[in-house]
């Protein structure tokens, strides 16, 4: 589905009121989903007295209760009560030759057992997995390995300053970026500044300018109006959009920050924890021929293995990161680049060409966002759609993200709309349909037939759910 269109749906699903699953239904699908359920519900309730909230994963579908897994293979997970999912979560991304693929794993195991976890020292691995980045990645001529999509940000923004000389950076509104203190801002939705930066000092964001995602004319002036102030080392991008396309870029807008990073000497930094290796194995910056100097990667070079970050991009930025007392930038973590994350790097790369899994991945998407939008036309009265880039697929039935923060009922309506969201989402879970947040769904080389016909069935039954208008 192209921009305009996905801007015009939104646009239209803004101007509808929700529409609820009767409260007698979604009471009778709770109880269902609680029965299947119990063992869950069991550990979440030990879990509360002891880790905040019970849960860690912000990711999941945590209400009414966080499910616990007990195991993936493939497409499927099973809980601890033994139910069956069809998975889209793909642990946020990372998956795509499917969970437990025993050819990456048979080497993991291989690896804990001849040579034990980490030694603190570097390891062949190391290169053989930058080796397997460079060769795919256009953008990317060095690696810096650290360990967590969040670090890798954090490092992202010390290189660009230190290689600029300069102080700003232009973070576009509703992206993520991790968590750290200078990232926790406009994030999930456009244009509110500090609303999830409890604990943050404001200063912290002294240096970080926000900008609106498809503006061209903010982002112009925010070039401008930073020149006497330190200027704009780098602009920090998802280069599907924020929330890994949840707000679509218009066509014309990474190539807008290209042309004004290049005018302005600023550095285009594209964070491809989620577009690396899943909607081109080079990346967003190969898919849509735009090279960025420094490239976030994250999750998914491991492939769910942990310990998994890295900033590449040009040598002569990279080179930053090296060098001696006061001369390098200040980057790393004792279990960086640990030969268990080297090792799973390397081999999840090389067996992704194997079975080109972007390919199928994105071919399995491409055939669900058709069959759910062809079942969601029989239905006009909703105006649910599906978009797609590659493997990264967005499903929108209220819309929650989007709403005009202008509004003056803004806050209420997002609410509102997540909640419905979320009823919705309880519905699909407890029919045995894993998705992220009630709006996305990744894919990976595994999902089949079978899993595109059970995922129809239940959106079908969702839908039977809620009455005509
Ligand atoms: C685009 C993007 N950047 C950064 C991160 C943070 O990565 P991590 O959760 O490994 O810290 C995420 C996490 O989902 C992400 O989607």
């Amino acid at each position: 589905m192209e921009y305009q269109e996905i801007l015009t749906r939104r646009k239209e699903m803004l101007s509808r009121p929700v529409r609820p699953i009767p409260p007698e239904k979604l009471a009778a699908e709770h109880k269902l989903y609680a029965e299947r359920c119990k063992r869950s519900i069991d550990i979440f309730e030990k879990a509360k007295g002891m880790i905040p909230g019970g849960v860690e994963h912000n990711l999941s579908q945590n209400k009414p209760f966080p499910l616990a897994m007990d195991r993936a293979k493939g497409y499927k997970m099973w809980d601890v009560d033994g139910n069956e999912y069809i998975d889209y979560l793909l642990c946020g991304a990372p998956i795509i030759l499917g969970h437990g693929y025993e050819p990456l794993d048979e080497k993991i195991i291989e690896i804990i057992r001849q040579k034990g976890p980490a030694t603190g020292l570097t390891s062949e691995y190391e290169l053989l997995a930058a080796e397997e980045i460079i060769k795919h990645m256009p953008g990317v001529d060095m690696v810096r390995f650290l360990q967590s999509g969040t670090e890798a940000d954090m490092a992202v923004i010390r290189i660009a300053r230190a290689f600029t000389g300069k102080l700003k950076i232009i973070k576009i509104g509703g992206s993520y970026h991790g968590w750290s203190d200078q990232m926790v801002y406009s994030i999930h939705i456009p244009q509110t500044g500090a609303l999830e930066a409890r604990g943050i000092p404001a200063e912290c964001f002294a240096h970080i300018v926000d900008v609106a995602p498809n503006d061209f004319e903010a982002l112009e002036k925010a070039f401008q109006d930073n020149q006497d102030k330190g200027g704009i080392a780098g602009v920090l991008v998802e280069p599907v959009g924020g929330e890994s396309g949840a707000h679509p870029v218009h066509p014309d807008w990474n190539r807008a920050i290209r042309r004004l990073c290049d005018q302005y000497g600023s550095l285009m930094i594209f964070d491809e924890v989620v577009t690396g290796f899943r909607l081109d194995m080079g990346g967003a910056q190969k898919f849509y021929g735009i090279m960025p100097d420094l490239t976030v990667l994250g999750k998914i070079i491991t492939h769910g293995y942990p310990s998994s970050g890295a900033v590449a991009g040009r040598k002569d930025v990279m080179k930053v990161c090296a060098g001696g007392l006061g001369e390098k930038v200040f980057a790393g973590g004792t279990l960086a680049a640990n030969p268990i994350s080297m090792a799973a790097c390397y081999y999840a790369l090389k067996l992704m060409v194997e079975n080109d899994a972007v390919g199928k991945a994105t071919a399995y998407a491409n055939r669900l966002a058709k069959a759910l939008n062809d079942l969601f036309a029989t239905r006009p009265d909703l105006g649910f759609f599906v978009y797609n880039f590659g493997a990264i697929m967005h499903y929108m039935t209220t819309a929650f993200f989007s709403v005009d923060l202008a509004a003056p009922d803004a806050l209420a309506q997002i609410l509102t709309r997540k909640q419905v969201a979320d009823d919705y989402q309880v519905v699909t879970m407890a029919h045995g349909l894993c998705t992220l947040a009630g709006t996305r769904m990744y894919t990976c080389m595994q999902h089949d037939d079978e899993a595109l016909k059970k995922t129809l069935e239940i959106w079908e039954y969702l839908l039977s759910l809620i009455p005509r208008s």
